[in-house]
């Protein structure tokens, strides 16, 4: 099972619960994006992120890598005609590999690190590591536990579960509960360098970098 069946209905759905909120935080850092010379877009499913970036006028390199044929194809189509530099890769992260010729100095996770459990992310962390070039920078998109209010905690429990049992079901991703990405980037040397919170802290967007003392 993978996201197969959900890459064509799959922005209709987050639309019916986020609104735009999610394709906001998506966007939080694009200067980011913009000012790279090679892009790698980890698990970009249906290409909006994509979508944007090519509309802001990306001169980049970039190589979209997923794992879903279904979600690659819809990208592709959605791309279509915008120009750009994007090779499309069909591929497990767990084995990530990319020409020799490619080293990003940014790589793009949005919403894609919350499928896995935190033992699979230890080993795929330590894989991006290996990638990315020296002084590159991940920008990761995703839920976490609001910090504030107790409500926003109990509403983002909730919600977080929720998607999880319904991507469980329907994508058969392996992570049971939200896994704590920011604690397994910075135990393996990534730093923050700029934090972006939406949605009342529900959703974060984080710029992280690794020392190059720090690679794999
Ligand atoms: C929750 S969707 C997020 C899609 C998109 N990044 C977004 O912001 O909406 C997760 C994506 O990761 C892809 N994916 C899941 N497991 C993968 C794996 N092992 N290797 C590569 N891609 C994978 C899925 O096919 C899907 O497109």
């Amino acid at each position: 099972m993978g996201f197969n069946l959900l890459a064509r209905p799959y922005h209709l759905l987050e639309k019916a619960v986020f609104a735009n909120r999610l394709q906001h935080a998506r966007c939080s850092h694009m200067q980011i994006f913009l000012e790279a010379k090679q892009i790698l877009l980890l698990g970009e499913g249906d290409g909006r992120f994509l979508e944007a970036l090519l509309e802001e006028g990306c001169r980049a390199e970039i190589i979209y890598y997923d794992f879903s044929m279904e979600m690659r194809d819809v990208a592709r189509k959605r791309v279509e005609g915008k120009g750009g530099n994007v090779r499309f890769h069909k591929g497990d992260i767990h084995q990530l590999s990319l020409p020799d010729n490619f080293r990003p100095d940014v790589v793009g996770a949005h919403f894609f690190l919350d499928c896995f459990r935190e033992e699979e992310l230890v080993g795929i962390i330590r894989r991006i590591g290996t990638v990315i070039d020296l002084g590159g920078k991940m920008v990761v998109t995703d839920f976490q536990l609001p910090a504030d209010s107790w409500i926003a905690r109990l509403r983002g429990r909730l919600l977080i579960r929720l998607m999880l049992l319904f991507f469980q079901v329907f994508a058969g991703i392996s992570a049971r509960r939200l896994p704590d990405f920011y604690k397994l980037l910075t135990s393996q040397g990534w730093r923050c360098r700029k934090k972006a919170l939406c949605n009342q802290g529900l959703i974060g967007s984080w710029v992280m970098e690794i020392p190059p003392d720090k690679r794999s």
